[in-house]
Parts: structure tokens; sequence; C-alpha cells
């Protein structure tokens, strides 16, 4: 696994950084040194607007992971612990305020690690640790020591950010993965794992995708709680704390081909599923694995706020038509309705038949109602955002949290009520005639445009149905025409109600 001379990925960070003492070092790629002890005293500085997107300060000693500065986005700047074949972050320091990548800023380790910016002070430390030494381990754990002590003073792999590698334990102790877009989270109960959308800054969480040991039970009180480990022959498993008796397994694709010897990882990733990948020697990509949720339907912002997913070729839409026909349908809401004198803040409502969402187990609900309890349920509670009815079953599902993708379902019986916030209406300013009759040709040029673009979109979409319909022999294009017609037709979901 030691990475051979000429290495370009080892050549552009050798150089880079400017490491002050405090470091123990092994030879490295082309007379370089790399650092793979940290000691008290150590200081190492981000020189503002560095070109390298990771400047590292700390290596692996089998060369294949780093931890140092990382460029975030366009601007940002974060500590992380970086698999360097594939550039990828495995753990982020996250603070609540990252860095500016523009400015300077100071790492330093004694006996704490603590991340400075120039003005802003501390963004990021360990805190409460007392250590000597900082070491990143062949596993890519990050680890703060006290020389006589066998247990670490700090690990990363006690706080993970969106990330699980190989023998990392994630414990019901453990905070939760969040996803880098910080809109989902991946929990562990006491006896199950779960994913959760983030609403209102993490106070609102509701679920969308569950998964509850086999061999638990969940009656047993006195039952110690599960822990989850990633495991090198290929899959996540829950084990029972203190015995380490295994209660469940979830296979990975290479778990059947004993597949060992590689180096797996499990993410959150930001479309909110849940998947797990590997990576060998000279391999070009991650490859993957595992995933929690298998349609792009069943992921539950994949059409954003207000869309329509439609299973088939997982095609998106809009729930209410007059916001347009493909996402983003909506801005993303980021507070309920609730008003500070317990009133409703205004909405309008949309209804739509053939919707339903996909994690419906996951949501509050009640049964034997009629479609109009289902929706008087919904609208006079300020903190619910939609209803969705099963006139077949007599199930109302209520959606206590932002509207999010909605899923079509052929099924006439399937109805959806939703409330849209009305925002407050700008006051209407008087335009002279000069400047309504220069809007009127911009608006007809912008029209002709919008025509065109609409033309060649839908030329190039025909094409891509047509390719995918050449190898998918059960594309049925029925249920397009259907929803066409949808938005005019009747439905028995009372009109009218709160608006
Ligand atoms: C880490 O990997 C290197 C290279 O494979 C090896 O020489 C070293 O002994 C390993 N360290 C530990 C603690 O396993
Ligand atoms: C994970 O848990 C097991 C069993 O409790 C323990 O032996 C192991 O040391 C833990 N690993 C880490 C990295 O903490
Ligand atoms: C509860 O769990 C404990 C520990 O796993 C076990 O010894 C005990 O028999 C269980 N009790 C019941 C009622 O299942
Ligand atoms: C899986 O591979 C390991 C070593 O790579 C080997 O020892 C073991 O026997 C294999 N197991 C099976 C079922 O093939
Ligand atoms: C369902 O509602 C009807 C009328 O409201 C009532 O007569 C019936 O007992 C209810 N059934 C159940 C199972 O609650
Ligand atoms: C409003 O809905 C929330 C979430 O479903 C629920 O907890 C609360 O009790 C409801 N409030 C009223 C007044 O019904």
């Amino acid at each position: 696994m030691r990475r051979g001379e000429g290495d370009p990925a080892i050549a552009v960070v050798v150089g880079v950084l400017c490491v002050a003492s405090a470091v123990v070092v092994v030879g490295g790629a082309k007379g370089g040194e790399l650092a793979t002890q940290l000691l008290n005293g150590f200081t190492a500085t981000h020189a503002a607007g560095a070109a390298a997107a990771f400047e590292p300060v700390l290596y692996a000693t089998d060369g294949v992971f780093a931890f140092g500065f990382l460029r975030v986005g366009s601007a940002s700047l974060d500590l992380a612990v970086v698999h360097l074949p594939s550039s990828f972050p495995l753990w982020r320091a996250t603070p609540a305020r990252l860095g500016d990548w523009s400015r300077p800023a100071t790492l330093t380790f004694d006996s704490s690690l603590v991340l400075t910016d120039q003005d802003d002070g501390v963004l990021w430390q360990t805190l409460n640790t007392i250590g000597d030494t900082v070491v990143l381990l062949n596993s890519s754990n990050l680890v703060v020591r006290r020389y006589a002590k066998p247990l670490p003073a700090w690990q990363s792999f006690d706080h993970p950010s969106d990330t699980l590698v190989l023998d990392q334990n994630f414990t019901v102790s453990s905070p939760p993965l969040i996803s880098s877009s910080r809109r989902f989270a991946f929990r562990l109960g006491k006896t199950y794992m779960a994913l959760h959308m983030e609403f209102y800054g993490g106070r609102t969480t509701p679920m969308y995708w569950q998964h509850t040991a086999l061999e638990t039970q969940p009656q047993n009180a006195t039952e110690p709680p599960v822990y989850g480990r990633l495991d090198a022959r290929g899959f996540f498993g829950l084990y029972l704390e203190g015995g380490g008796q295994k209660v469940d397994v979830l296979s990975f694709d290479t778990f059947v081909q004993n597949l060992t010897g590689v180096f797996r990882r499990m993410t959150l990733d930001d479309d909110g599923n849940l998947r797990a990948y590997y990576w060998t020697d000279g391999a070009k990509d991650w490859i993957l694995d595992y995933k929690a949720i298998a349609g792009r339907c069943e992921l539950p912002t994949s059409c954003g706020a207000y869309g329509l997913c439609v299973p088939g070729d997982a095609q998106c839409q809009c729930l209410d038509s007059s916001t347009g026909t493909s996402p983003p349908c909506h801005a993303e809401e980021t507070a309920d309705l609730c008003a500070a004198n317990g009133q409703q803040l205004d909405f309008e409502v949309v209804r739509r038949k053939r919707v339903t969402v996909a994690y419906k187990e996951d949501l509050p609900s009640e049964t034997n109602m009629t479609a109009e309890e289902c929706e008087v349920a919904c609208a006079g509670n300020c903190s619910c955002w939609g209803a969705v009815y099963n006139g077949g079953s007599g199930y109302c599902y209520l959606i206590d949290f932002p509207v999010e993708t909605l899923v079509y379902e052929a099924d006439d019986r399937k109805l959806g009520y939703f409330k849209v916030r009305k925002l407050p209406s700008p006051k209407r300013t008087r335009m002279s005639p000069g400047v309504t009759a220069a809007t009127a040709v911009l608006s007809l040029i912008l029209v002709g445009l919008a025509a065109a673009g609409v033309r060649s979109g839908y030329r190039l979409w025909e094409r891509r149905r047509r390719k995918r319909a050449g190898m998918e022999q059960e594309l049925v294009p029925g249920p397009y025409k259907d929803l066409k017609t949808m938005g005019s037709s009747n439905n028995s979901f009372k009109q009218g109600m709160n608006q």
C-alpha cells in the first residue's frame, strides 16, 4: 500500500505547507518529508487563498490517508482526514462556523488540537482533551494520545461527519452522521437505525427510512443497545453492546464474493441515501456496493419542495402546475406556519389526486377517516403542511414538516392536500408608458426564448426517453398522459377550505 516514487497525489502536496517544528517525520517521495506524528507545540499555518484544495499536515504511516486543511466549496476552510488516492474527505471537523479559505488560519497542538482564524478566533477544538501526541492510524482514525494511556484521549472515530469506515463503531451515543448538505441525518436508536430529514435547524427531524435489528426484542428493556460497524467482509453489522453478539447484518453486493482487502466506506450522501462503496488499489473511482433506498422516487427530496416524482423513469414534475412544470417548484421552507399569537400564517391550498408519500409508514396517521376529516386535521394545525389520504383504506397521513417530494401513483383514491405559504404581495408601482412598452417587448422576447427552450428540451427528453425505452421493456407511456389531465379533474377533496 506504500505510495511509490513520483505519485502525483503526493507530489502535489509536498512543499505546499509551511509546517513548524514538533513533528516526527519519515522519508517521503522525492526527498520530501511526511509528518507521521505531531507533538506538543506543533503549529501549521494555512496561507490565505492557497492554490491546492487540500494542505496535509499529518500522514498515516501507510501513506493512504492525510489530515490537514481542506477547502470546502469555493471559499470555506475546514480540517479533514482525506483518502489520498480518491481525494475523498472521510472525516471533517465541521465546526458550527467554517473558516475562510481566503484568510490565514492556524492549526496548533498543545494538549488539544485547535483551529484558529486570524480574525474570528477559535473555530474548532478537541474539547477536554489532554494529549501528548497526534497520529493518523492506517484505519484513517485521527487519534490524540497520552503516552501512558492505552485508550485515546480523543479520536475522530467518535465524531463522524457523513462517513463511517471499516472498524469504526457507530453507537447510540455517537453523534449522527450528517450529510454534507446538512439536510439529512443517520441515527442509531436502541434497536434500529434510521434516516431523518433535518428541518428548522434540526428541531423537526422526520424519519424516512428505518431498519430494525432482526434479532433484538424492542420490548426487552434490559437488553443492551445495538451498535453498528462496517465489516471488511462486505456488510454493516449490528451488535449488542457489551457482549458483541451479532443481531443483524446489511449485506453488500460483494458479500457473496468474499471480497476482502479493499477499503470500504459508508456515506450519507447529499441526496439523502445511505450508500456503501469500496476502493481497490489502482481504481479510478469508488465502486457502489450498497444503497439503503433503491429508487430515486423513494428519496425524500428527489424532486425538491412541492415536487412530484413519477416512478418508471423517475421524472420530476411540480405538485402545483401553476408554479411550473419542473423543479425547482418552490423555495425550501425554513419555518412553520405558526404565528407568535398562536394563529396560523396565511397560506394557499393545493390539492392533487394520485399522489402518495414514499415513507408514509413513518408518518403520523389516523384510520377510518373521510377525505374531509383528513383535510380538517391538517388545515387547522399550524405545524401541519399537508395531508395524504387513501380513499381505499381510510388512512390519513399528516405531513408535519415542509412539503417535499411526493410520488405519483395511478390511483384516483390517493388524494393530497398541501399548504403553500402566501407571501406578502409586493406593492404595485406605477410604470411610465416608455418602461411599460420596453417591458412588453422584453417579455415577448423572453416568451419566444422560453418556447424555443421548451421545444429543444422536449426533443432532448424525447430522445432520452426513446433511448431508454429501447433498453427497458416495461416502460409504459400511459401514466404521463394521465398526469396531464389530472390537474383539471374534479376530486372529492373538500374545496375552498381555509383559503
Ligand atoms: C500501517 O501501514 C504500514 C504500511 O502498510 C505498516 O508498515 C505499518 O506497520 C502499519 N501500522 C500499523 C499500526 O498497523
Ligand atoms: C469498537 O468496539 C469494539 C467492541 O466494543 C472494541 O473492541 C473496539 O476497540 C472498538 N473500536 C474502536 C476504534 O473504538
Ligand atoms: C432480555 O435480554 C436479556 C439480555 O439479552 C436476556 O438475558 C433476557 O432473557 C431477555 N428477556 C426476555 C424476556 O426476552
Ligand atoms: C474468504 O477469503 C479469505 C481470505 O481472503 C479465506 O481465508 C476464506 O476461506 C474465504 N472464504 C470463503 C467462504 O471463500
Ligand atoms: C369508523 O367510523 C364509523 C363512523 O364514524 C364508525 O361507525 C365505526 O365504528 C368506525 N370504525 C372503527 C373501526 O373505528
Ligand atoms: C398539530 O400537529 C402536531 C404534529 O402532528 C401535533 O403534535 C399537535 O398535537 C397538533 N396540534 C393540535 C392542536 O392538534
